[in-house]
């Protein structure tokens, strides 16, 4: 049997993290490390770099078998402690197997398979992905950090040519090669170059951290509608920015309570009628104090949240009105449909996970696109951690 690469390296990627936080999470309660920024500090100067794992089979291979090597070695060791009273040659002959199994394990690279570390590497957001903190991170962004990146995030703002380094294109991969935990690390205490000189100020003593934290929201949005502008789709997974919705009057109720289920999210007011369609839930984003029937919000957080995510925020409020966004059962945005679209086909998936081999028989487009989303779910691995 042949295991996927995508299988076998998720499950080690997993292995690594779960290792790692657990680890965290025992050093912390046993009072070994402190808080920082609110969380459990990192102590170490070094982690397992799944982010390079990824991208080096190679060397991820070598370490899955000789973490193999080193579990069987393991239990060996513990049937040999269990037969040293009675049969001590067997119990010699397994401990001298045990012992040879990790010597003769094809061991990876140290340099491949750890990489520098900082106390917030293993720091979750906050935030929770909200429109509103996307929108909040938005004005942190124009005040603190456009100068050098750019208002659009490609690292052209007025300031840059005088840096001595060109900021990056945070449209790119950078964010998701990146944890998150390193990124607010980067943003609180700076950057420097390998003489040790300052490339990006530190921004700690003049943001707290919801706002740190915001600003790395607002990136994500923004580098996901840069990218679709730029190469037409999503080329990493973005998640529906959590928002209000009310349902036919009733309580307030967050979208990441419909986990599970389809979504799609439809900015009216170009009068255009939609029809319901019930393989998906339908919220419609509509203008502020403007009711209607079924599940709405008038958030405007949410409409300028989702025209970050279409990349059309800098063009004008109209232009996202018409458009619409399907979810799949994850949270994650996997398509958007241009004002007045009304057929639906598997060749408008934006966010694709795999070959895309579509399963026959499906009926309609939008049978289709929903049998190719439901097929390929989105395994998310962000600096080398999988969510
Ligand atoms: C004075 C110019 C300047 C300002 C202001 C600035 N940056 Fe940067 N930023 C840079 C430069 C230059 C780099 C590349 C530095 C490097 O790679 O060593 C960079 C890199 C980054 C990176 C990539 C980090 C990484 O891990 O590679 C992020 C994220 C970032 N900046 C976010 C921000 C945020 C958020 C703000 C505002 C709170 C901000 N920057 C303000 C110049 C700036």
């Amino acid at each position: 049997m042949v295991i996927p690469d995508s299988e076998w390296l998720n499950a080690l990627l997993r292995l690594l993290q779960a290792a790692q936080s657990d680890l965290l999470w025992l050093l912390h309660a046993l009072r070994l490390t402190g808080d920082v920024h609110g969380q459990p500090a990192w102590p170490f100067a070094l982690r397992a770099a799944g982010e390079t794992l990824i991208i080096d089979l190679g060397q991820a291979r070598r370490l899955a078998w000789s973490l193999a090597c080193a579990g069987l070695a393991a239990v060996l060791g513990v049937v040999a402690c269990a037969l040293v009273w009675r049969w001590r040659r067997a119990a010699a002959g397994l401990v001298l197997a045990a012992v040879a199994l990790v010597l003769l394990a094809p061991w990876p690279d140290a340099h491949v398979v750890l990489t520098e570390a900082v106390p917030t590497s293993f720091h979750q957001s906050p935030t929770g992905f909200t429109a509103a903190s996307v929108v909040r991170g938005q004005a942190v962004f124009e005040q603190h950090c456009a100068a050098c990146h750019g208002a659009d995030g490609r690292g052209r703002g007025p300031g840059a040519q005088a840096q001595a380094m060109w900021p990056p294109d945070l449209a790119g991969p950078l964010l998701w090669r990146r944890a998150d935990g390193d990124l607010f690390w980067s943003i609180a205490e700076g950057l420097h170059d390998r003489e040790g000189r300052g490339t990006m100020p530190a921004f700690g003593g003049r943001l707290g951290d919801d706002a740190i934290w915001s600003a790395i929201d607002f990136m994500k949005t923004q580098g996901a509608g840069q990218a679709l502008q730029a190469a037409g789709l999503w080329p990493r997974p973005v998640a529906v920015p959590d928002f209000a919705v009310r349902c036919d009057g009733g309580p307030p109720r967050r979208i990441a309570s419909w986990r599970g289920q389809r979504l799609r999210i439809v900015a009216t007011g170009d009068g255009a009628e939609l029809l319901e369609d019930g393989r998906l839930v339908t919220l419609r984003l509509t203008a502020p104090g403007q009711g209607a029937e079924g599940c709405t919000s008038d958030d405007p957080d949410a409409r300028q949240a989702l025209a970050l995510v279409a990349g059309v925020a800098g063009v004008a409020p109209a232009a996202l009105t018409g458009m619409q966004f399907i979810a799949d059962r994850g949270g994650w945005l996997r398509t958007r449909g241009l004002p007045g679209k009304t057929g639906w086909t598997e060749s408008d998936l934006l966010c694709r996970t795999g070959t895309g081999a579509l399963a026959a028989g499906t009926g309609d487009g939008m049978g289709a696109l929903i049998a190719v989303m439901d097929a390929e779910p989105v395994r998310y691995v962000k600096g080398g951690f999988v969510h």
